[in-house]
């Protein structure tokens, strides 16, 4: 009995040894690899391929006539994560010479602006914490609170203007002015949501996030839906009856005298028209609201002033 045990004991161990034997040199291996190719340092704030990294290349590398599907130049397609990783090594700066040619301001050239020490810096740690084909969802989606200079250029600085910046901007459009930006809102709304009425913006098959297409929309078109800031310059706003026939009215009461702009938007975001954009004095007042020629459904009537917002919702 204690004979046959050690015999199997003896048996396992023999099967132990070649296993170790195959399995050492296989790991210690492995982990020279991973000296060498992708020293793994991970960062505290990941970034995310989808969202962070190929917006910023696409704008700036793939340009008509530089490195996108068509032009090739240097046989590099960099509209996409396959074609991005032939001149990308996960984990090495160095040997990525898609770092080295940004980091240098080799690329993009002339008549394109270099890339800002943000987009640098992101492509940098994309590549240290192993260049990995990452997306992501956005949780958090504010389409109501959106300002041009916290949410709109933002999105535009990192899909637009690569393309559109420099001394020849693509299509003659300069994102990189805000002026042009804002002269341009309806056809950047158009660009970025109704390929069958306009060009698909960004090029190369590279949509907007519906959370980036949804904030622009609030940007060109107002706010959407219920908004109320909190901002005591409003001291109330309603709309009776709520449910309406041909009109209604609209009341209102101000701390002080100050412009007021009262607008009704559709349940889509739409400004269907303006009521109201006039310099009332502090106190109660009232205006009439013609909802005659609307179809039935769910209306916002949006009230602005100073910095004050407030809506009240009807039905007609
Ligand atoms: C890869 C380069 C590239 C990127 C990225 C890009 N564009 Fe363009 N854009 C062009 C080119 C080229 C044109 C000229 C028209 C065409 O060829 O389609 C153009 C044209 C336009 C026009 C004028 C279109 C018209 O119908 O008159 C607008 C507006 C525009 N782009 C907005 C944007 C916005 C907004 C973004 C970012 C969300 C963007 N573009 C990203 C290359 C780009």
């Amino acid at each position: 009995m204690l004979l046959y045990f050690f015999s199997l004991f003896r048996g396992t161990m023999k099967k132990l040894f070649y296993l170790l034997l195959i399995a050492v040199p296989v790991i210690v291996g492995l982990q020279s690899f991973d000296r060498t190719d992708s020293a793994p340092t991970i960062q505290a704030d990941s970034v995310c391929f989808t969202r962070d990294v190929l917006p910023i290349i696409n704008s700036n590398c793939a340009q008509a006539n530089c490195h996108d599907a068509i032009s090739r130049k240097d046989g590099l397609t960099l509209t996409s994560y396959t074609g991005i990783m032939k001149i990308v090594r996960a984990g090495n700066l160095n040997t990525s010479s898609l770092y080295r040619e940004i980091n240098t301001n080799a690329m993009p050239q002339a008549p394109y602006n270099k890339l800002s020490d943000t987009m640098k810096t992101l492509i940098k740690n994309w590549i240290l914490q192993g260049a990995k084909n990452t997306t992501c969802t956005t949780t958090n989606c504010d389409t109501v609170n959106v300002t041009y200079e916290g949410t709109i250029k933002p999105i535009i600085t990192f899909n637009c203007m690569g393309c559109h910046g420099g001394a020849s901007p693509d299509g003659g459009v300069d994102l990189t002015n805000d002026e042009v930006v804002d002269a341009n809102k309806e056809r950047i709304l158009c660009c970025v949501s109704r390929p069958t009425d306009c060009a698909l913006m960004p090029k190369n098959n590279i949509n907007l996030t519906s959370c980036q297409i949804a904030q622009i929309r609030t940007w060109v078109n107002g706010v959407q839906s219920s908004v109320n800031n909190n901002d005591p310059l409003i001291e109330y706003l309603t709309v009776t009856p709520t449910i309406l026939n041909e009109s209604g009215k609209i009341s209102f009461s101000i701390q002080r005298d100050e412009r007021v702009i009262i607008s009704l938007f559709g349940y889509d975001g739409r400004e269907i028209k303006r009521v109201a954009n006039d310099m009332y004095s502090a106190g109660k007042h009232e205006v009439t609201l013609q909802a005659g020629g609307l179809q039935q459904g769910v209306y916002f009537v949006r009230l602005r002033t100073g910095n004050a917002v407030r809506s009240a919702m009807f039905v007609r």
